[in-house]
């Protein structure tokens, strides 16, 4: 990878051609009412409305069958109504996507929003624009991902920021652990970098860490953390192309990044905290301290790595073992293109 790859708008309308429109992570099912509707990004301002009716899930185009306005705004919250109406001329939708009345029609046009494909994994949407791929992430990762049963945790928190720097180098830096030391002093006391190591799975799509173990300490009580298995071991999952997850067996911080350009990137991140936390305000409020100050140290060397990328980049070498994640995600991007 090279300076192109990160700073091209030719390379970006290419990955927008190729990659986007294909299988995407937009958020979690956590962030949806039991019944009812929210607009996620996909890419590039696109939005699209994502409908959970029960325990099924389906996405549509956020465009008005009548003269295409948009039917809600991307800041929005979540809407638990059973009806979608346009602001327009008042269409009005259920929530299978069908139209169910139009004022002033004596026969109600049958219109239905226009579907993309969508599948669930545990509690990740994920949503496609091509037909017919279907979503590959194989067994192992989604295997490890889903003993920690997150589509039962609690959303406790949500912010979205926008990010002067291209989506892969936020994905390459969650996937490095080589610089824990220089940018993350105070995490690194936790979280040492020999203590990461790499698990290689047959999973397509997917890269697989781990911290093995983290040192206890604010934020990291152990005594408080539920589930089963070791409490003192993080996991890391980067699924492509665009979401990654520090699972901890009490919560989760889980990043989906939407694309805006070639150097710019809008980063939504959740924390979801085991149901016996949620109104554990303090303790989370700890975890949300950690994981906001990691964050801006990662956003802050981010923005320094576009800068010089963009001036002059021919490519680097990996550092083994602590950069073959980085390695790895390279070599699957490079393959996509
Ligand atoms: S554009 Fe939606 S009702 Fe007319
Ligand atoms: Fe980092």
């Amino acid at each position: 990878m090279n300076g192109a790859h990160y700073s091209s708008p030719e390379l970006f309308n290419d990955e927008i051609k190729t990659i986007f429109p294909g299988w995407i992570c937009v958020g979690t099912t956590n962030e949806l009412p039991s019944n009812g509707s929210k607009v996620f990004e996909l890419y590039k301002r696109k939005t699209i409305l994502v409908i959970r009716k029960d325990n099924s899930f389906e996405a549509f185009y956020n465009s008005c069958r009548h003269r295409g306005a948009q039917l809600r705004d991307i800041e929005d919250l979540f809407s638990n109504s059973s009806k979608i109406i346009c602001p327009y001329h008042s269409w009005c939708y259920d929530l299978d996507g069908k139209l169910v009345n139009a004022p002033r029609c004596e026969d109600t046009p049958k219109l239905f929003l226009k579907k993309l494909r969508c599948t669930i994994v545990h509690n990740l949407i994920w949503v496609s624009e091509k037909e017919p791929e279907p979503l590959q992430l194989g067994r192992d990762a989604p295997d490890l991902l889903a003993e920690y049963n997150f589509k039962e945790y609690v959303s406790v928190y949500e912010t979205t920021i926008e990010i002067q720097a291209n989506w892969k180098l936020l994905v390459s830096n969650f996937n490095c652990y080589y610089h824990l030391a220089k940018v993350h002093p105070w995490l690194h006391k936790r979280s040492k970098i020999d203590n990461h190591h790499h698990i290689s799975t047959d999973s397509p799509n997917s890269i697989v860490f781990k911290t093995d173990p983290i040192t206890e300490g604010e934020p990291f009580y152990f005594d408080q953390m539920g589930g089963s298995g070791r409490k003192d071991v993080g996991l890391f999952f980067v699924f492509f192309p665009n979401v990654f997850i520090f699972a901890m067996r009490d919560h989760a911080f889980i990043v989906t990044l939407i694309p805006q350009s070639e150097s710019k990137t809008i980063e939504k991140a959740q924390l979801l905290v085991h149901p016996s936390k949620a109104d554990n305000k303090q303790y989370w409020n700890s975890l949300l301290n950690y994981y906001t100050t990691t964050n801006n140290e990662d956003i802050d060397i981010c923005l320094k790595t576009q800068k010089g990328v963009s001036n002059f980049y021919p490519g680097g070498t990996y550092i083994e073992p602590f950069e073959s994640a980085v390695k790895k995600f390279d070599t699957l991007y490079l393959s996509k293109l």
